[in-house]
């Protein structure tokens, strides 16, 4: 994501769709064994970026344990995301958000983890509520080039195969380490970005735009053919099935117990607002902001002068594919109304 906080002003769209689940996580909570009496409760937020989004469900979550464990059991929350993640914009938020889910309850305390969710992040048997939001769609790795596009979701043949083949492992893995970290009778909830049953997502309209502004920036010399070449995004939209494969028809993973899995749509509030202002510039703006917050530093990854450290390559590019983005959207207007994919999962007591 991009840093300085540009992800918690840009991402509304992962907010919404994450609030979709707070039900799911607090219908979860009312089953979860909340173990001896004065010890510690344990809320895990897997890839929670800058926080500003973690704000409501950590606050919902605390709220329905609370309801069953009293207000002076204490509570950790621990943040956690990749090692290069904005861990300043996240603590300014947990600190100075009037949101913020501590204020006015002294028995809670935040923390973080900066370790990828691919690897074991907190100790085994040790949460009790495991969230994470619009996050388990990043794959471990990029698995393959993808000729002409930067998207799984445009790949064929045997470079798709490979990114599903990558997607389905990781997912497994995901699963494992979070059903290791479960205490038994532990809640797991996780939504996702989603595809169609088709595998179709409409982020890819989107994507196919900025694929062509990364073409003209090649044309003009901005990025060589071979850096436009080497981009690729190692995220992946997911179908309900895709979530819910590894539970098989018994419904189990090892331990895990698959409770329920939903589909639902996200608004895209950008496109209500443009409804009723007809303010097409400003859709625009803020479509392709929300492109440049959580794409455009992967994306930059490819380039050889942010490889050799140059502190300012990253932010040019971004600037240069938010501009052309912006100005062809802007004589498009579409609506981003997404799917997002929610799994609820509990750990077995036996
Ligand atoms: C789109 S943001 C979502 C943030 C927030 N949970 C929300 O709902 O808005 C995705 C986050 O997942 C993180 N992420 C991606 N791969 C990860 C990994 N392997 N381990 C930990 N975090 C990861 C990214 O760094 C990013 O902060």
């Amino acid at each position: 994501m991009e840093g300085k906080g540009s992800y918690n002003e840009h991402a509304r769209l992962p907010a919404l769709g994450g609030a979709l689940a707070i039900p799911y996580l607090e219908n979860a909570i009312a089953d979860v064994l909340l173990g001896e009496a004065g010890a510690p409760l344990v809320i895990a937020d897997y890839g929670s970026s800058q926080g500003r989004n973690s704000l409501l469900p950590m606050r919902s979550a605390i709220a329905a344990v609370r309801a069953r464990a009293g207000a002076e059991r204490p509570i950790l929350v621990f943040h956690e995301d990749q090692p290069v993640n904005d861990f300043n914009s996240l603590f300014e938020v947990l600190d100075a958000a009037p949101d913020r889910y501590t204020l006015g309850d002294p028995n809670v305390f935040p923390c973080a983890v900066g370790r990828s969710f691919y690897e074991a992040v907190l100790p085994r048997d040790f949460v009790h509520v495991a969230w994470s939001s619009y996050a388990a769609m990043w794959l471990s790795r990029i698995p393959g080039l993808i000729p002409g596009h930067f998207f799984f979701e445009r790949s064929v043949g045997e470079t798709r195969a490979v990114f599903e083949r990558q997607g389905a492992s990781d997912w497994e893995r995901f699963l494992t380490l979070r059903m290791q970290e479960l205490r038994p009778g532990g809640c797991l909830v996780v939504s996702v970005p989603g595809a169609d049953d088709d595998g179709r997502s409409v982020f890819a309209g989107v994507l196919d735009v900025a694929n062509t502004v990364l073409g003209e920036m090649v044309d003009e010399g901005a990025i060589s053919a071979e850096e436009r070449s080497r981009m690729v995004l190692n995220v992946w939209p997911r179908r309900r099935a895709d979530l819910v494969a590894p539970f098989g028809s018994g419904g189990r993973f090892g331990s895990l117990v698959l409770r329920c899995s939903a589909t639902e749509t996200v608004p895209d509030s950008a496109w209500a607002d443009y409804q009723q202002d007809g303010n097409a510039r400003a859709l625009a703006d803020r479509h392709s902001m929300f492109f440049r917050s959580i794409f455009t530093p992967t994306l930059a990854t490819a380039l050889d002068r942010v490889r050799a450290g140059d502190p300012d390559a990253a932010a040019a590019f971004a600037d240069r594919l938010t501009e052309g983005l912006g100005e062809r959207l802007a004589h498009a207007p579409a609506s981003l109304d997404s799917l997002v994919q929610i799994i609820v999962v509990a750990r077995s007591v036996s």
